[in-house]
């Protein structure tokens, strides 16, 4: 075991660290109760860095990087604002992985990924519908032949990025009738006639994330960008899936730990009963126990990473990671918000804001019970 940073590693990690601290800290809150998404931002770290793009091949505009480079950049990006965070990660693993792990044509796959690479496009991924949630394979939006394309009807819901992206994947079934057999996957681009953003959600936390429905009214798309065969695109989405989770673990580490050194700073300053509450040693107890689970979190991430980065089997390591980095997360914010006090609960001191985005770690992409099934899936199959 090696548990030493490559040059690359390092780099990467500095470079998001120093964009979080100079350029996403400043505006973080104004952000949060505007819920406006940073495009210009967005941009800019990735005119600097290349990251969206960062694990996937040159020849196809990516960066070359490894996974593990990707994770400690979203995790960077999460300590100080994990909407961010999570736009990023939803265009990189779950747009781009969804491209990257298909079996679309050289071709397909440049024309999609590249643009994303440098930020100058943003991508999205559309599985969820409202009655098609945990039960990924029952969903009803319909692709049917139509000359040489497809026609796409139905409506997605809680697309992260929908409206802001210029392409998304859409997930659709061809033979509902065969459930995880009968799905294709197709690539959909902004201004297709009929496609469109439907319902902005008004949400708890990640609140710069735009999330919302996208319409599929008799949309057209040629063959070629159907990524996924017909009974392919069940096995695409949760291959690819098996990549967001540990995005969404990334991010999930990312938040307690910015959590974390918000209350540790805190406890040094705040004094009570004539000494810093650092002092009192129930809190610092408690805050050995928070780090300690920072640390178990932190090794499941960058294992799921390590192993994705070895073409070794990662499925449940993923599961794994993101399970206990999402409800890492959840109790250190948690926490963090009661060790301040009443200055927790005030939006000044950003641990309110922490734990409001904390909790949606622990749902979207799969929630911790389907990782569960994923884990005691593999227990006793
Ligand atoms: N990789 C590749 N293939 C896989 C796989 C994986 N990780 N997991 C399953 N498959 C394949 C299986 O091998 C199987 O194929 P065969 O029949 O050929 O063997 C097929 O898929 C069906 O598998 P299951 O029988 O296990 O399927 P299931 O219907 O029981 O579902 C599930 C399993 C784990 C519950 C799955 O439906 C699931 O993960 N649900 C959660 C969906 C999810 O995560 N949604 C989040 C959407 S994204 C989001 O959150 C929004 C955002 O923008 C952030």
């Amino acid at each position: 075991m090696n548990f030493e940073w490559t040059k690359e590693e390092l780099a990467m990690q500095k470079k998001a660290r120093e964009f979080a601290e100079k350029r996403l800290a400043p505006g973080v809150v104004a952000r949060d109760e505007a819920g406006r998404f940073p495009m210009e931002l967005y941009r800019e770290f990735g005119r600097a860095t290349g990251a969206y793009g960062l694990p996937y091949p040159k020849e196809y505009g990516g960066l070359g990087g490894t996974y593990m480079e990707y994770v400690l950049a979203v995790e960077e990006l999460s300590r100080v604002d994990a909407s961010f965070g999570i736009s990023y990660s939803v265009n990189t693993s779950l747009y781009g992985g969804s491209i990257m792990n298909s079996s679309a044509s050289d071709e397909i796959k440049r024309k999609y990924l590249a643009p994303i690479t440098y930020g100058e496009q943003i991508g999205s991924f559309g599985l969820t519908e409202h009655t098609a949630g945990s039960d990924a394979a029952g969903q009803t939006t319909r692709a049917e032949r139509d000359g040489r394309g497809y026609r796409i009807n139905g409506r997605k819901c809680f697309n992260t990025n929908g409206p802001v992206a210029a392409f998304t994947v859409i997930y659709a079934m061809t033979e509902p009738q065969l459930k995880t057999k009968g799905m294709a996957a197709f690539v959909v681009e902004k201004g297709t006639p009929g496609f469109s953003v439907g319902t902005l959600e008004n949400k708890m936390g990640i609140r710069c994330a735009q999330v919302s429905d996208m319409v599929l009214d008799n949309v057209w798309v040629p063959e070629e960008n159907m990524i996924a065969e017909p009974g392919q695109g069940f096995s695409l989405a949760m291959k690819t899936l098996d990549g967001g989770r540990i995005g969404v673990a990334a991010q999930g580490l990312g938040i307690a730990k910015g959590a974390f050194e918000i209350a540790r700073i805190y406890m040094i300053q705040r004094e009570q009963f004539g000494k810093p509450i650092a002092k009192q040693q129930y809190l610092a107890f408690q805050m050995a126990e928070l780090q300690t689970k920072i640390q178990q979190a932190e090794l499941m991430v960058y294992r799921a990473a390590w192993l994705k980065d070895q073409g070794k089997p990662y499925t449940v390591a993923a599961a794994m990671a993101k399970l206990s980095a999402t409800n890492c997360a959840m109790e250190v914010t948690q926490e963090a918000v009661q060790m301040l006090g009443g200055n927790g609960y005030m939006k000044d001191y950003q641990v309110e804001r922490m734990m409001r985005d904390a909790k949606i770690t622990q749902i979207y992409e799969g929630t911790n019970e389907i990782q569960k099934l994923v884990i005691a899936g593999a227990l006793f199959r």
